[in-house]
């Protein structure tokens, strides 16, 4: 068995400060040109699935470039909004037995046929997306009509 010396100690110290400082100067510079996989809003139409995945009365979550957007089969049709609550960007949720979409961390509720906010403290409706269906194909993207 080794015993570590006082000197031992201190280079070992020493060796690893420096290296969480080289990577706290490195992490930064390679995420800076390492280049995003997602876009941050695509700017053309996202599929998002077939219309046969969303009964009436029922919803789906999607990929919106980085973000996640919901897809909610209501009275008037398929409806997607950004899924990303308007207060403080918690990820919003389909609650079927109210018929409203639901922001869980502090109680905003949104009209799905609008995205207009019922209750809560939201400051505004959710984003909405244009839902173009194709062959029972369906496709969104930015643009949609709140
Ligand atoms: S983040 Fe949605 S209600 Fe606060």
């Amino acid at each position: 068995m080794s015993i570590i010396t006082r000197k031992d100690f201190l280079k070992l110290t020493r060796n690893v400060f420096a290296a969480v400082g080289l990577s706290a100067l490195a992490v930064p510079v390679i995420a800076f040109f390492y280049p995003s996989e997602l876009e941050e809003v695509p700017t053309d139409p996202v599929p998002a699935g077939k219309t046969d995945e969303i009964p009436p009365g029922k919803s789906k979550m999607v990929q919106f470039g980085r973000y996640p957007a919901i897809l909610v089969h209501t009275s008037e049709g398929i409806k997607a909004y950004s899924a990303v609550c308007t207060h403080f960007a918690c990820v919003t949720k389909w609650n079927e037995e109210l018929g409203q979409i639901v922001c869980p961390c502090h109680e905003g509720y949104f009209d799905p046929l609008d995205g207009s906010v019922i209750s809560g403290p939201p400051p505004s409706p959710l984003e909405a997306l244009q839902v173009t269906i194709d062959n029972g194909s369906i496709f969104i993207q930015v643009g949609g009509d709140s």
